[in-house]
């Protein structure tokens, strides 16, 4: 990656905060067969990195289970604490969690493992979890195979900067072992005003000039006024893998 690509990365992984609230409407949820399979039913300490606003925090509620949510962004914290009160959530990030050696059963880590740097964040997860523990990495990327969302997908690409399509999963390695894959396929039911929200509290739409913003928002509103969709398609991508016992 160039100096000038690393620094757009960086300026679109800090640009979260200032959109939480269109974030909290428009983003999915998670669905609870990839949760089920991304988190081990027994998991007592359930660490959520890059936790945003809480969207899959609260599918991790489970009796008996201790919860803890890791996030560098202010906006997105005070929205996390609005929506979930009773969970902690820290200042932190994947390079520096600020949680003990040994202490969490599971890590998960949902949209925001390509904001991380991997050779800094594997250990410092590895480190965090005890041995035998899990991390797994989710994504809910839009189901392309339909036709609107492709339409969608097309106009999206045409201001999207390239860093954020890179999952880094591969990167991934020692001391965790072979990394398995899941996809799951769902659809959320949403709003128009909804799936603006959607739409605006993407990192690239977040940090685009007004006028570019503007003319992309314009773009997606025309698509929908015509197809009228009453759900968005996902396909959620997951991946797992444990570390050394
Ligand atoms: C697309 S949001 C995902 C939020 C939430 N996990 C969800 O599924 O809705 C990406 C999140 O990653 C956070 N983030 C950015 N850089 C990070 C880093 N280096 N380590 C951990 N989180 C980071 C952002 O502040 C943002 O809240």
């Amino acid at each position: 990656m160039t100096t000038a690509e690393e620094r757009q990365k960086h300026r679109q992984a800090g640009s979260f905060g200032v959109a939480a609230d269109a974030y909290e409407r428009g983003r999915p949820p998670y669905p609870p067969d990839a949760v089920a399979w991304s988190v081990p039913e027994h998991a007592r300490t359930v660490v959520d990195l890059g936790a945003g606003t809480g969207k899959l925090t609260r599918a991790l509620r489970a009796p008996g289970r201790e919860l803890v949510a890791v996030e560098p962004s202010a906006g997105m914290r005070e929205q996390f604490s609005r929506v979930l009160p009773d969970v902690r959530v820290v200042e932190g990030t994947g390079e520096s969690i600020p949680l003990p050696d040994s202490s969490a059963d599971t890590l998960v880590c949902a949209q925001a493992w390509h904001w991380v740097d991997p050779e800094r964040a594997v250990p410092e997860v590895a480190r965090v979890l005890r041995p035998g523990g899990r991390l797994s990495l989710v994504w809910n990327r839009r189901d392309v195979s339909v036709p609107w969302v492709a339409e969608l997908d097309r106009i999206l690409r045409d201001y999207a900067a390239a860093p954020t399509e890179d999952r880094q999963v591969e990167r991934v390695s020692a001391p965790f072992g072979p990394v398995e894959r899941q996809d799951f396929r769902w659809s959320h039911p949403l709003t128009v005003a909804e799936l603006m929200d959607m739409v605006a509290s993407r990192s690239y739409v977040i940090t685009l000039e007004p006028a570019r913003r503007e003319e992309l928002l314009t773009r997606v509103r025309a698509l929908v006024d015509a197809r009228r969709p009453a759900e968005m398609p996902y396909v959620t991508e997951c991946y797992r893998t444990e570390l050394a016992p």
